[in-house]
C-alpha cells in the first residue's frame, strides 16, 4: 500500500510557502503483531505547527528536514493486529500529514462511538476544543456574568471560547479579520461586540464594547492586541496567554507589552498554557462538550481543503485568515 506524505523540505523564513514542502510517496507496512493500519479520513493543521518547523528547544521538539511531518489526525483502522481495535474503528492519532500509516495501537486513541462527523473531532471535540474549555474555565477561572474579550474570535479556538463564556452568561467581546467573519460572531453566535481589528484602534473598541472594562481577556494573538486588553483590564483581571500567532512568522525579536507594569497595580494574573497540562480534564470536556454541540448551543464551522496536496496551502492559510472556524484538510476519497 502506498500513502502519499507531506515533509518539511526546508525551514520557512517568515511566511512559509508552498516551496517549504514536498509530497513524497512511502509504501506503508503490514501491520505487526499488536499494530494496526489506519486509513486518515482527515488531519489537521495548527498554528503551534509553525514553531516546530524553527530549529530551536520548544515544548515539543523541532520537526526534521525530509521527515514527514506530524499532527492530529483522524482515521479509519483498515488492517489490525490488535484485540482492542477492529476494522472499521475511528482513531485518533498524531499521525497527521500523511494518507495511510501503520502504527502500534497503544500510540492510537480509540474515539468508540462519534457523536459528530470525525473531523469535529479535530476542532470542537478536538484539541481547539479543549484549548478553549480549559483556557477559559480553568485558566481564566471565568465567573458567570463577567466581560470577556478573545481575540481570533472566529477562529478555531476563539469561536467556542465566545459560545462557552455566553453560556455562562458573559458580555462577550471578539476581534477578528474580516466582515464575513465579524458578521458569522455577531448573528450566528451571539457574542455582543465584535469588529475587525484591521479597523481603527483597538483600544477605543474595547472602551466601547465594554465600557467597564475586562474580565478576562482570552489572548490568541499576542501583540498589539495583548497591550490593548492590558490597558482595559479590571482590577485582578486574568489574561490566558493561548497564544501569539500574530508573532509566529516574526523574522526579529519582538517588542512585549509596553504597558506590564500596569499588571503590578491591577493585580492581573498573566498565566500560559498548554492545552495538554489538564489532559486530566480530557473525558469531562469531551462529555460536556458533546453535550452542547448536540443540544446546538455550541455551534462550529470548518474550512476544508482537499487532498493531502493541499494540506501545505491549508497550514499557509492560518496565517492569512484563510479559516473561519477549524482549518481541516479531507483525506477521504469520497469527498
Ligand atoms: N496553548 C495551547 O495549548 C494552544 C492550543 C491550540 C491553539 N493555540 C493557539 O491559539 C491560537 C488560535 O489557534 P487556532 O487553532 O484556533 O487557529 P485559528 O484561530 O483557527 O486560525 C488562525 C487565525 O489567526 C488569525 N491570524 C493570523 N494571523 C494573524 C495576525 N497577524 N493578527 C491577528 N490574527 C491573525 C486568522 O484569523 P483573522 O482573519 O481573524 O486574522 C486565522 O484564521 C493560536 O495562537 C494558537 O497557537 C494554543
Amino acid at each position: 500500500m502506498i500513502s502519499r506524505e507531506v515533509q518539511l523540505k526546508q525551514r520557512p523564513e517568515g511566511m512559509p510557502t508552498v516551496d517549504d514542502f514536498n509530497v513524497v510517496e512511502v509504501s506503508v507496512p503490514e501491520p505487526a503483531e499488536n499494530e494496526v493500519t489506519v486509513r486518515n479520513v482527515c488531519m489537521s493543521v495548527d498554528p503551534y505547527m509553525r514553531g516546530r518547523m524553527v530549529d530551536r528547544k520548544s515544548y515539543t521538539p523541532p520537526f526534521q528536514l525530509g521527515e514527514t511531518l506530524t499532527g492530529g489526525a483522524i482515521g479509519q483502522v483498515v488492517a489490525s493486529r490488535n484485540k482492542g481495535l477492529a476494522e472499521g474503528d475511528y482513531v485518533q492519532s498524531n499521525f497527521g500529514w500523511r494518507e495511510t500509516f501503520t502504527a502500534p495501537a497503544d500510540q492510537l486513541s480509540s474515539l468508540g462511538t462519534l457523536a459528530a462527523p470525525p473531523s469535529a473531532y479535530l476542532g470542537v471535540l478536538g484539541m481547539p476544543g479543549m484549548t478553549a474549555y480549559v483556557g477559559l474555565l480553568e485558566v481564566g477561572a471565568l465567573k458567570d456574568e463577567e466581560t470577556v474579550f478573545v481575540s481570533g474570535a472566529a477562529g478555531a479556538v476563539g469561536s467556542i471560547v465566545g459560545q462557552i463564556a455566553k453560556l455562562k452568561k458573559c458580555r462577550v467581546l471578539g476581534s477578528a479579520g474580516s466582515a464575513e467573519k465579524i458578521a458569522w460572531l455577531r448573528d450566528d453566535l451571539n457574542f455582543d461586540y465584535v469588529f475587525d481589528y484591521h479597523d481603527g484602534d483597538l483600544l477605543a473598541h474595547l472602551r466601547e464594547g465594554a465600557p467597564q472594562g475586562l474580565d478576562v481577556y482570552f489572548d490568541n494573538v499576542g501583540g498589539d492586541h495583548l497591550e490593548a486588553a492590558i490597558f482595559h483590564m479590571r482590577p485582578f483581571g486574568r489574561i490566558p496567554l493561548c497564544g501569539a500567532i500574530s508573532q509566529y512568522n516574526a523574522t526579529e525579536p519582538v517588542p512585549g507589552p509596553v504597558n506590564l507594569t500596569m499588571a503590578i497595580g491591577l493585580g492581573l494574573t498573566l498565566q500560559g498554557f498548554i492545552v495538554s497540562h489538564f489532559n486530566h480534564l480530557a473525558a469531562q470536556f469531551r462529555s460536556d462538550m458533546e453535550g452542547w454541540v448536540n443540544s446546538g448551543q455550541i455551534k462550529y464551522r470548518e474550512t476544508v481543503y482537499q487532498g493531502v496536496d493541499h494540506a501545505a496551502d491549508a497550514f499557509i492559510g492560518l496565517f492569512t485568515g484563510d479559516n473561519t472556524g477549524k482549518m481541516v484538510v479531507n483525506l477521504s476519497e469520497d469527498a
